[in-house]
């Protein structure tokens, strides 16, 4: 028997495109053994008609807060409580607004604050909605406070776009919400459940040191803070996770196992030695390509070279992402690419020079984002196209594209999902 057998399922259904599937949602609900009671919002019905979802739920749909015979039938507290669990499918960024700040205009969003009942939210909109840092801020909120979010898939938009936004399919919806174990998920995890479950993913992070003597040494500006928002996003997606950072990356999620290293050999030597069982590699790390060739023991000092020029003389550093791609032990290999110029055709020559998977590209000519920002715009380029993200937080961004590469490369990592 079904874990919805016998459950009062209130479906709510907001006006997206994506309205258009909510009839299968229905029949699959009622296949599952649930009740299911659709209110809708003004709006939905621009997009799938009230009698339809009547004749396939068997009930009157609700719509109006202010339909007194509907009210004198099940007024809307009562509605509230007659629900097991409420889910909102497809919920529009207006929607999400709504409930984030605890308005109730309209029956959907008064009966959301008048339920006991767990409520589940299935997003759906057009990618750049879906990317705006209000609508993700919103998001947040809900999963704070305990609505459960899930989804939106990655794909073909209706409105011709490609990327996040799509609402989850039917199937999956139910699935989820015969979940029992479905707990609201914490900020930051929004629609990554269970996308890497069981995966193991090595992520290079932060800069290498390289010393000129005991105290100098050439390094560059990376905090390690994309790397660690990529790392958390791959945690909550459910992987298990392995950090190499670089000196001076924050602190991170005590489930993330941590190499600290600080050189570029040390980060070569730490990735091979753990790279079994990896099955996603993620090079972030903004490692020194060169290194001082003689390293004094003592302190170089000016008298030494006083009154001329100090030069130094530099040797090639192993490249780490390169050998991971080469000795064929890691299924997925994607690597970051920092230019300041030609940024698209510098990001493919890495592609095809490096044997990667893909490369993700940020143009760090931008003070504002990548290196010591907290905010980050990539393209991800991989062998048959681009994925542009703009401009947002270093964790929205890697929520995307944790999402954008369990997409790709769902074949090669043997994943189910999405
Ligand atoms: O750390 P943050 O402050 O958050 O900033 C993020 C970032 C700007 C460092 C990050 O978004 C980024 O762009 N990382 C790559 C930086 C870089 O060194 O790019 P690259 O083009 O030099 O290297 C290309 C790829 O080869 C990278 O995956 C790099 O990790 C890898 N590499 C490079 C040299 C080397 N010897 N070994 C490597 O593995």
């Amino acid at each position: 028997m079904s874990e919805l057998s016998g459950q009062n399922i209130l479906l709510g259904v907001s006006g997206g495109i994506a309205a258009y599937k909510t009839p299968m949602l229905v029949r699959g609900l009622m296949a599952a053994g649930a009740n299911v009671q659709v209110v809708m919002t003004a709006n939905a019905s621009r997009f799938v008609t009230p009698t339809t979802l009547q004749a396939v739920s068997g009930r009157p749909v609700r719509s109006d807060l202010w339909d007194a015979e509907a009210e004198a039938a099940m007024g809307h507290i009562e509605l509230a409580r007659w629900a097991d669990q409420i889910l909102i499918a497809p919920a529009t960024a207006n929607v999400i607004a709504d409930l984030a700040r605890g308005s109730a205009p309209d029956l959907l969003s008064t009966l959301c604050l008048a339920t006991a009942a767990p409520i589940s939210i299935a997003p759906a909109m057009n990618q750049h909605m879906f990317q705006h840092p209000a609508v993700g801020e919103n998001l947040r909120r809900l999963a704070d406070l305990g609505y459960c979010l899930i989804g939106p898939e990655y794909g073909d938009q209706a409105c011709g776009d490609h990327g996040p936004g799509r609402m989850t399919e039917p199937e999956d919806l139910i699935r989820a919400m015969a979940d029992t174990q479905l707990e609201p998920q914490r900020a930051g995890s929004v629609g990554l459940a269970g996308l890497l479950t069981g995966q193991h993913l090595m992520i290079t992070t932060g800069p290498t040191r390289e010393a000129i003597d005991p105290v100098r040494y050439i390094s560059n500006h990376s905090s390690g803070l994309q790397g660690l928002a990529l790392a958390e996003a791959a945690l909550d997606a459910g992987a298990s996770v392995t950090l190499v950072a670089g000196p001076g990356v924050p602190a991170c999620h005590p489930d993330i196992k941590r190499l600290d290293v600080t050189t570029a050999q040390d980060m070569y030597a730490a990735v091979h030695q753990h790279l079994e069982h990896v099955s996603l590699f993620i090079g972030v790390a903004a490692v020194a390509d060169y290194r001082p060739q003689d390293v004094p023991a003592q302190k170089m000092k000016r008298g030494d070279q006083a009154g001329q020029n100090l030069t130094l003389s530099l040797v090639e550093n192993p490249d780490i992402i390169a050998s991971v791609a080469q000795c064929g032990r890691v299924p997925v290999v994607v690597g970051f690419a920092a230019e300041t110029e030609m940024t698209l055709e510098n990001a493919s020559l890495k592609l095809t020079r490096k044997k990667l998977d893909a490369v993700i590209v940020n143009d760090v000519s931008d003070s504002t984002i990548g290196f010591n920002s907290d905010h980050n715009a990539v393209t991800l380029v991989h062998h048959n196209g681009q994925l542009p993200f703009e401009k947002q937080s270093k964790q929205a961004i890697s929520r995307h594209l944790i999402t954008a590469l369990t997409t790709l490369f769902k074949d090669k990592l043997n994943l189910e999902q999405p």
